[in-house]
């Protein structure tokens, strides 16, 4: 562990705070303590009991092919349609009538409620025009979307014919995905003109133009581009590829039988950052992934479908869109809340609103939007009534103790407990929480590994941690929804994350945690070179690769340092080439603008640096590696450390200097 994770270690420490599930909530609880020695007493016969709140057309025979790890196979030999499980059961069940989606546009008004019956008629439209437009079962989809209903229905589409989808998020730009396109094949991509963003209109198709035209030029074809009219924006329009999903879709019949495929049939790649330039394809398969979902969503919401209304504020570019906006909600039959906007528009109390129109009662976001709210102040939520909120949860950071208290009392009344949630793109769903009936919470903690799921924090060597010490967080056993490989790379899927604790044959997540004095694990962060800004992922190395593609960059270095709101934030040092200064001059502003605007373009807004420093030299050890944790220390305003390691041990005084000398510009 470096110094810093140990500084934070000794901090955590001092958390005394305890909060217990109110006692009426605990006796109704889905989950109980029984769970845990459920599963440690045999965990396969748990998850095959967790397995059975799905309908599979075929049985499984075996729960699972553990033989050549790490390449698992759950529910073998079983089948089962997805879409069949999010829509068409709940309407055989006699609960078409129930609203799978309130929708909220962003302009105020625009509102639309989307029954399970309504639902079952769309998706098989879409899946029909899929067929139409050539799309046969294994083939990729790519889906560019705002959050508007027709997003969960291309998903469901796609999965209801066996064809996986893989989404990228609406806010990245074209090269990130004209590279997505290229790397999974996609053969048809569907989007919309535009989505209502900060009350605009705010364009998608042009990105997906050109997207196509380099992916073109990476040698890749799209056939079709399905478009879905949302803001009426003028679009350039190919009359050879584009297709107007209101032309499409809404011709075809809402009758489509759906075929059953093996539990192991892939349903969806998921893109994330890796610590290389090249992002990962997580490739997610269906029955295993489908359980996990729909379990964790139904034990550790404490889900009662009948009466809940949910909502996961997460965008459905992202894993937490995916498994807790769309697959585990749909699939246990829940009415949830899909949002398309900003939460300050029109104005910052839009979420809460929302909350009390609807009656919120399952609350589910990230660190960041919570400690923002704090920093806008109590006058906005408390103005609307939340006293429907029961759950609340966080996920893709660590929860620091004030804002779970502030979420705790000001949002859920001081009673609702909260489930801080532990898990990645790569594990499909939850693994480390509170059980929300059960578990005495400690703020900034997220507890321990719900039931069915064996995490540890371990030594280099592998061996468990005692209480009271740090490691690196390793899950022991397969679980049902963890990723299968990566999309056409089983080498570096190894090596990522099997290859550290091969000889135990663990999987490594990538993090750093503490156990404390009870065992209880406390998240501290990458070990690796990814930075976690608003709970989602960016490589420094992919945007280093960003930065460097600019002409007028010779070397890049990028670090996250500690941001009081995203939790990290992107800041970037960079050397430039001769010819981009004239002699003596310092780098004008316009010229830190432009290479922001540069980051952006090539990867997408989220990526942007707060800030670049423009410095003379870079700290690299003999060997040549850039020693980033010292740029974060000058990032992170503390004294440099240790430089021994440095080949040129001057190089942190003259970055000092440059400091000084004022080249940091914020925006
Ligand atoms: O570092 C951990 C952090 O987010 C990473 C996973 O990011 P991603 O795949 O984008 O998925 C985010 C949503 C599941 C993890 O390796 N992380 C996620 N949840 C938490 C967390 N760190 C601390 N506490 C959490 N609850």
């Amino acid at each position: 562990m470096s110094d810093e994770s140990s500084g934070t270690l000794a901090n955590l420490a001092h958390e005394e705070r305890r909060f217990d599930p109110p006692a009426e909530f605990a006796e109704h609880a889905n989950l109980t303590a029984e769970a845990y020695d459920e599963a440690e007493k045999d965990r396969l016969a748990f998850w095959a009991k967790q397995a059975e709140r799905l309908d599979w057309d075929t049985t499984w025979e075996k729960v699972l092919d553990w033989d050549n790890p790490p390449f698992a196979q759950w529910f073998v030999g079983g089948k089962i349609n997805a879409a069949y499980n999010c829509v068409d059961r709940h309407v055989e069940n006699g609960n078409g009538d129930k609203v799978a989606f309130h929708w909220v546009g962003e302009p105020e008004d625009d509102t639309r409620d989307v029954t399970y019956a309504d639902l079952k008629d769309e998706v098989s439209k879409a899946a029909n025009a899929l067929v139409e437009l050539g799309v046969e079962t294994g083939d990729r989809v790519a889906i560019y979307m705002p959050m508007i209903p027709e997003t969960a229905i291309a998903m469901l589409a796609c999965a209801r014919i066996g064809a996986p989808h893989t989404v990228v998020f609406g806010g990245f730009s074209s090269d990130a995905l004209a590279n997505r396109l290229e790397d999974c094949d996609a053969k048809v991509v569907i989007t919309s003109d535009g989505g209502y963003r900060r009350g605009a209109p705010s364009a998608l198709k042009p990105a997906v133009d050109e997207a196509v035209e380099k992916a073109e030029e990476l040698g890749h074809t799209v056939r079709k581009v399905l478009v879905v009219r949302r803001t009426g924006q003028d679009i350039e329009w190919d009359d050879d590829r584009d297709v107007w999903w209101h032309e499409l879709v809404d011709a075809q019949s809402t009758e489509h039988e759906c075929e059953f495929f093996d539990s192991e049939h892939p349903l969806y790649v998921m893109y994330t950052s890796g610590t290389t330039g090249k992002p990962k394809g997580i490739l997610h398969t269906t029955g295993g992934y489908l359980v996990g979902c729909a379990y964790t969503h139904w034990g550790i919401f404490d889900l009662k479908p009948e009466t809940d209304v949910y909502w996961c504020t997460a965008d459905v570019g992202w894993v937490t869109g995916h498994s807790y906006g769309v697959y585990g909600p749909l699939a246990n039959g829940t009415t949830s809340v899909m949002y398309e906007g900003t939460p300050d528009t029109p104005d910052k109390g839009r979420w809460w609103q929302i909350c009390e129109k609807y009656g919120v009662t399952i609350f589910y976001t990230a660190p960041t939007a919570i400690r923002t709210f704090m920093k806008w102040g109590d006058d906005i939520p408390t103005k609307n009534d939340l006293s429907k909120l029961r759950l609340l949860g966080s996920v893709g950071e660590s929860i620091n103790p004030d804002a779970y208290v502030w979420y705790r009392e000001t949002i859920g009344a001081g009673t609702a407990p909260i489930v801080d949630t532990w898990w990645q793109t790569e594990t499909g769903s939850i693994m480390i929480s509170p059980l929300p009936g059960v578990t005495s919470s400690k703020p900034g903690s997220a507890m321990k590994s719900i039931p069915g799921v064996v995490v540890d924090v371990v030594t280099e060597e592998g061996e468990s941690v005692p209480n009271g010490s740090g490691g690196f967080l390793v899950v022991k056993e397969p679980w049902p929804s963890m990723l299968r490989t990566l999309w056409g790379d089983d080498e570096r899927f190894k090596d990522t994350y099997w290859s550290k604790f091969e000889k135990q044959g663990y999987y490594f997540a990538g993090d750093g945690a503490k156990k404390d004095d009870d065992g209880d694990i406390w998240l501290l962060g990458r070990v690796d070179d990814v930075m976690n800004v608003s709970g989602h992922r960016l490589s420094t190395t992919e945007i280093e690769s960003a930065l460097v593609s600019h002409p007028k960059v010779a070397e890049a270095a990028v670090v996250g340092a500690a941001d009081e709101t995203t939790g990290q934030a992107v800041c970037a040092f960079v050397i430039l080439k001769e010819s981009a200064l004239k002699e003596g001059e310092k780098a004008p502003d316009s010229l830190i603008q432009e290479l922001r605007q540069h980051v952006q373009k090539e990867i997408g807004a989220i990526a942007k640096p707060r800030q670049i420093m423009v410095v003379p030299e870079l700290p690299k050890t003999r060997s040549g590696k850039i020693m980033r944790r010292l740029l974060k220390d000058v990032a992170e305003h503390r004294e440099v450390g240790d430089v021994t390691t440095l080949a040129d041990s001057t190089v942190m005084d003259l970055i000092g200097e440059g400091m000084d000398s004022e080249d940091t510009k914020e925006s």
